[in-house]
């Protein structure tokens, strides 16, 4: 069952209904002010920090899931419903009355939602300027009556005081802190202003404003909630401005409109910051200072810069997907890459696990792992933020190669409530940074002087810390060679040295024990894999004592896998506490986990001598459904002291056998690293968005990004996906099926071009922007087999490498053709 459709001209998800399974949501904004907003315009903005600039308020896990929004009220002052008076949201939460018509249009940094009720229609698209700190909501509002309209519109939102943190919980304080100031229709939040904030959240709106309220009692009424304001009821506001409580932020317009007439109404939330010496005009009566804001009104609060921006705005999305184009035969494949992937893929470099519906933004900031990998599947689009990312965050790396496991964005340095200990955090570096230069050749990166924890004299140039990476890993294996997991290796839940029996203890933060022998053949692939990505690198950056240490310590590592780490059929997860496999045929549970066969085969390992292939099988086998690949099996039943948050949830769901789809994408790269397009491509379809569409009913997820779970088969609600949108399945998957089954892969030197090609396809055209060359690329079979002939510009090329051409060449034309023909 579908609650929608694509309409990939426009490049939009369209939403049909308003009571889809799950609020299906999208992301508004660009570098420093961001929005979240749900097809029935609930949702949250902020500035740069989810947790510490939360300009509006918004209750997680509340009923329903997205109470909070841009919520705006029609009101019909004349009609009365069932004697009571007549008004509605064209959104059509929070009053949820049924509308005669609803769209809800998901584009690329805005969404437009359609509605009509009692032959008023509302147009409204909310979006983000670019380089704008405000969000704008827009009204068009039709009367398609015979008769004239006498309508009312209130806007209403609800501040947060901030700290989003705080203001969910400390509320001693919260309750009496709450300021504002109303000028000229303008409400403007001003919490903790007084104090040591250079900063406030303002309201405006392009049409006179007739009454107010700032108080959420006074215009929601007592005992009443945002779907049945007292204001709405009476048609009348008080103009409430009394400090504390909860400070709101509702304006009422009048509208009356001829029969057929459209009005435009505009409103701007935003949020301004202000120089220090200049935060008052009075500060005996302590007034703020609007006239940055009064300025802003006079310029942008207005329908021709509105149009305008948002036309730059698809502009700059057509611009940025450009970039990197196919046409298969496959429309989900197409789909995705040209449109959604990428755009999810920039929400998770924006926010790494930070801000979402369900991440709420308080707990966690950007990971050290996941915005390294997030990265991945983002350099091609923006290179310079793809730099600055990669710099800030080898700067909360410590010295003895040690990172951080999170930042905050705001200030850039390390979480030190979350701390440090995961293992493989700092491999991921060198992977982010691999990717990086070979999209740009900007070779500058690695003399760039990067400190360690954020503390001045300490910078090195990023090269020392890349090579740092590699040896925390060496300095801190286990009894076997192996390395040692510390806290947990990428699977955050397999806690082998926590021991945790306190209920509600965290299992990420709490004291671990010291460590000395659980380890991780993950790790290990990924040592690996980093070490051998790490080589040419040296090598490039003339420095060839490193590159032959690398060589040496990847093969010996190599060497200790397939002593320590191979199960006969797959490779082991891990060694506990106790030295004994997780993850292995002798276990009883949980005896086949699918991190390690995607990373040691993407490392390399197995690729000649079969065992890659018997791993593969193995999890065809043992992990395959119809839904994804399952994490392991068989899953956990009850809870293991020595194996920690992994075995706390009940079997299929999260790290415990879920479809955790960020591991997918490795088995696909592992499947067409064997030349196997046929089941790299029937595995990325499993997980697909697009192709789950139909399913919509079951996968309850939007359609259009990838989930981070879906429930496994030992669950319950087996294909149920959870946790949409801030997940490593973006990055990866776009990897996974750009470089590895299209082939489409940058290298040090120059593109490479080396598709395999599934059996069902003729073909493919892509068209790449590398290095500011255009690559127009076609790919055809010409006969069985896999056999690959490169002609660049009429000429065949040895290989499947394309050298980069000399500066200037603007586009080539590129030819593959598959199999052997005849
Ligand atoms: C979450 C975390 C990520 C971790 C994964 C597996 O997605 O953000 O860091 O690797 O879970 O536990
Ligand atoms: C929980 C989740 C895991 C996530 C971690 C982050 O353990 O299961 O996916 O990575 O929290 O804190």
């Amino acid at each position: 069952m579908k609650f929608g459709y694509f309409d990939d001209q426009n490049r939009e998800y369209v939403i049909q209904r308003p009571d889809t399974p799950l609020p299906w949501i999208n992301y508004l904004g660009n570098e420093n002010y961001f929005g979240i907003i749900s097809n029935t315009a609930g949702g949250y903005s902020f500035y740069q920090d989810a947790r510490l600039r939360r300009l509006t308020r918004f209750r997680y896990n509340n009923a329903p899931l997205d109470v909070g929004g841009r919520y705006l009220y029609i009101r019909d002052n004349q009609a009365q419903m069932n004697g009571d008076s007549l008004y509605w949201s064209p959104s059509w939460q929070p009053v949820c009355r049924t509308l005669d018509q609803y769209a809800c249009h998901h584009g690329l940094g805005y969404t437009r939602i359609n509605s009509q009720k009692c032959q008023i229609e509302c147009q409204a698209v909310y979006f983000i300027p670019l380089g704008q700190d405000f969000e704008f909501w827009n009204f068009q509002i039709t009367n398609h009556r015979k008769e004239p309209a006498d309508l009312s519109l209130f806007s209403a939102v609800e501040f947060c005081l901030w700290d989003a943190w705080d203001d969910q919980t400390n509320f001693q304080r919260n309750l009496s802190i709450g300021e504002v100031e109303v000028e000229k229709g303008v409400i403007y939040h001003k919490t903790e202003y007084r104090e040591r904030r250079d900063h406030y959240a303002f309201l405006a709106c392009s049409h006179s404003v007739v009454g107010y309220e700032t108080q959420r009692e006074a215009f929601l009424g007592p005992y009443r909630g945002w779907d049945s304001p007292q204001v709405l009821e009476s048609g009348q506001t008080s103009q409430s401005l009394s400090p504390g409580w909860q400070p709101v932020g509702v304006q009422k317009v009048n509208l009356a409109l001829k029969p057929g007439e459209t009005a435009r109404v505009i409103f701007m939330l935003g949020y301004q910051k202000v120089d220090r010496d200049q935060k008052f005009t009075d500060p005996d009566l302590q007034v703020i200072n609007k006239k940055p804001v009064q300025k802003k009104i006079k310029d942008y609060l207005n329908g021709e810069f509105l149009d305008e921006s948002i036309q730059d705005l698809k502009r700059s999305w057509d611009s940025l997907l450009d970039i990197f184009q196919v046409n298969t035969p496959d429309v989900h494949v197409n789909r995705l890459v040209n449109i959604w992937n990428p755009y999810q893929v920039m929400a998770t470099f924006n926010f790494s696990r930070s801000a979402s519906y369900f991440e709420s933004g308080i707990g966690r900031g950007m990971g050290f792992r996941d915005s390294n990998q997030d990265l991945l599947g983002f350099v091609h689009l923006i290179p310079e933020r793809a730099r600055e990312r990669i710099l800030d965050l080898a700067a909360t790396q410590l010295e003895d190669g040690r990172a951080y496991h999170q930042y905050q964005p705001l200030t850039k340095r390390g979480n030190d409530a979350v701390g440090s200990d995961f293992n493989d955090d700092p491999l991921w570096l060198v992977l982010s940074v691999a990717a990086y230069l070979k999209e740009t050749a900007d070779w500058t990166i690695l003399e760039e002087l990067v400190p360690y924890d954020n503390q001045p004299g300490t910078e090195e140039p990023l090269y020392s810390h890349l090579l740092q990476s590699l040896e925390f890993t060496l300095d801190h294996l286990g009894p076997q060679g192996l390395p040692l997991i510390g806290r947990a290796d990428w699977n955050d839940c397999l806690n082998l040295n926590c021991f945790s029996s306190d209920p509600g203890q965290s299992f990420q933060t709490t004291t671990n024990q010291g460590g000395r022998t659980a380890e991780s053949v993950f790790i290990a692939g990924l040592f690996i894999l980093a070490a051998r990505e790490m080589i040419p690198i040296c090598e490039i950056f003339a420095d060839p004592d490193s590159a032959l240490r690398y060589i040496k310590q990847a093969d010996k590592m190599e060497e200790t896998v397939w002593d320590q780490g191979w199960d006969g059929n797959w490779f082991i997860r891990a060694f506990d506490d106790f030295g004994a496999p997780v993850g292995s045929k002798v276990c009883q549970e949980g005896q086949i986990f699918i991190e390690p066969q995607g990373i040691c085969v993407m490392a390399g390992l197995g690729l000649r001598n079969g065992k890659a292939r018997k791993a593969l099988d193995a999890v065809t086998n043992r992990l395959a459904t119809d839904h994804g690949l399952v994490l392991l099996q068989p899953a956990y039943s009850r809870y293991y002291l020595n194996l920690g948050e992994i075995s706390s949830y009940p079997p299929g769901y999260k790290e415990n056998g879920s479809i955790f789809c960020h591991t997918n994408p490795w088995i696909m790269i592992a499947e067409a690293l064997l030349g196997n397009g046929d089941a790299a491509l029937d595995y990325y379809l499993r997980i697909n968005p697009s192709a789950r569409e139909e399913i919509s009913e079951i996968h309850r997820c939007e359609p259009y990004v990838y989930a981070q779970m879906i429930a496994g088969r030992d669950a319950p609600t087996h294909g149920e996906a959870k946790n949409s949108w801030l997940t490593g399945t973006a990055a990866w998957n776009f990897v996974a099926v750009t470089q590895w089954i299209l082939g489409i892969r940058p290298d040090y030197q120059g593109l490479i071009i080396a598709p395999v090609l599934p059996s069902g396809w003729d073909g493919f055209q892509v068209k790449r922007t590398f290095r500011g060359t255009i690559y127009n690329i076609t790919i055809t079979r010409v006969g069985p087999g896999s056999d690959l002939q490169v002609i660049v510009n009429g000429s065949e090329i040895p290989g499947t490498l394309i050298p980069q051409p000399d500066p200037g060449v603007k586009d080539l034309e590129v030819l593959v053709k598959v199999g052997s023909p005849g």
